[in-house]
């Protein structure tokens, strides 16, 4: 369930979105459409977000770090429900990370905020052991997949046992995420289709072939390898 709030200006407007039955849980939202993609509230942080309350026994106490977080919903849920959350987007994107502080004080949730670029290997990236990886949405421009994965693998590899899970819009019908799988070493645990796991209120709002897929290393290549 999602409720436009107010304008926060002439571009600008916050919304909230709600979790659980009652509900028990809602998380406001500053957005900004006349932005670019991290300042919008895509559908596939929505299925993100959802999936991460209906796990939240699972998120209570991990350490998350959240890529391309943008407006942040999936991170904030999990700080909400207990994680300790790092959130994080394109070191330029300055506007995107002011606002990500934004939401978190607005939201009274302590996360750390960071300027992380995908395949770049700032000191800040070492100090990262996160035992659950969220990325709503950071697959849709293929030029990025490389530098994406690799700082998802090396995350995973710098943390034993750890999952990243993401929400993607599968546009073409291909299995994009297989063919990944094998290039950077990767094994998918689970592929949902958002439809199965969404509250039918938010289904019913949501169009597209919108999967979540958790990822790990794929222990056997690894082995391989060394
Ligand atoms: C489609 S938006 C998704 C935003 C948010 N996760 C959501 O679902 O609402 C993609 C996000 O990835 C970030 N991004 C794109 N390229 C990036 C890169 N090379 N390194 C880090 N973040 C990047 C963008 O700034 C943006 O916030």
């Amino acid at each position: 369930m999602e409720e436009e709030v107010e304008e926060e200006g002439p571009m600008t407007t916050s919304s909230r979105h709600y979790f659980g039955d009652e509900p028990s849980c809602s998380i406001s939202i500053i957005e900004n459409i006349k932005e670019d993609y991290g300042q919008f509230v895509w559908p596939c942080s929505v299925v993100l977000a959802e999936y991460v309350w209906q796990q939240r026994f699972r998120f209570s106490g991990a350490s998350v770090v959240e890529l391309g977080a943008g407006t942040s919903l999936p991170g904030l849920v999990a700080a909400k429900v207990g994680a300790n959350v790092t959130l994080t987007d394109h070191a330029n994107g300055l506007e995107v990370l002011d606002n990500m502080r934004r939401v978190c004080h607005l939201n009274e949730l302590n996360c750390n905020i960071l300027g992380l670029t995908w395949g770049v290997w700032d000191a800040s990236i070492f100090s990262l052991s996160p035992t659950i990886i969220l990325g709503a949405d950071v697959l849709y421009d293929t030029g990025a997949f490389d530098d994406l994965f690799a700082t998802v693998t090396f995350l995973l590899e710098s943390s034993p046992g750890a999952v990243f899970i993401t929400t993607y819009h599968n546009r073409s019908g291909h299995h994009l995420i297989e063919f990944l799988m094998v290039k950077w070493g990767l094994k998918c645990v689970k592929l949902l289709d958002s439809f199965s796991f969404m509250p039918s209120q938010k289904a019913s709002g949501l169009s597209g072939n919108l999967q979540l897929a958790e990822i790990v290393l794929n222990t056997e290549v690894s082995e391989l390898k060394f």
